[in-house]
């Protein structure tokens, strides 16, 4: 399956089992969880659905939440790619703290969205966005996506954001 291609700083890769423990380290850090869902780390279960949703996705819809690896240090440093929501490809980003502040999630979501809309013709993608979320928040209008309502979602407050390839 093709894999989104490498940025300057990052690379793209399917999971997998290797990654659990430095994925794990990730997605139970409180910091990095606040803003997901109801805000809670995640238990080893849910990290290891999380790998194996990816490797089913992809292999269904030929897309996935892709591993991130930071190319100096050859890390794994989070996600970056897709969900379906209701059909629609959902694009979503998850960083390890000590990678923030440099313009990575960035970096990542742009070449992810890029890559969504052109190599894999996707006619629409969404996102959501807890409205507290501030660094996504700006992350989400760095992408040129379009704000498009709020709802509540577990009781937090939740922007829609949304884009279609351009016409030219
Ligand atoms: C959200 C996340 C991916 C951002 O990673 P990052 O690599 O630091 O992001 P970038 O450096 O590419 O850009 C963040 C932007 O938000 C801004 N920002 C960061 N924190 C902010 C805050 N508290 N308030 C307002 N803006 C903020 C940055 O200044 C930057 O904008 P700029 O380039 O205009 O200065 C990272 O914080 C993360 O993984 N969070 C946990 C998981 C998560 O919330 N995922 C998204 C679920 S929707």
């Amino acid at each position: 399956m093709p894999v989104p291609p490498e940025t300057a700083r990052l690379s793209f890769r399917e999971f997998v089992d290797d990654d659990f423990e430095a994925f794990h380290a990730i997605c139970s850090d409180p910091l990095v969880m606040r803003f997901v869902r109801e805000g809670v780390p995640w238990t080893s279960e849910q990290t290891q659905d999380c790998i194996d949703t990816a490797r089913r996705l992809v292999r269904e819809l030929g897309y996935c939440r892709w591993g991130v690896i930071h190319k100096d240090d050859e890390r794994l440093i989070g996600f970056c790619g897709y969900v379906p929501t209701e059909g629609v490809p959902e694009i979503g980003w998850r960083l390890a703290k000590e990678y923030w502040g440099c313009g990575l999630a960035t970096e990542a979501a742009k070449n992810v969205l890029s890559f969504g809309l052109t190599t894999l013709q996707m006619p629409r993608i969404i996102a959501t966005v807890q409205k507290r979320n501030h660094a996504s928040r700006r992350v989400t209008e760095k992408l040129g996506m379009t704000f498009e309502s709020a709802f509540e979602r577990l009781g937090n407050e939740v922007l829609l954001y949304s884009i279609t390839p351009p016409v030219c």
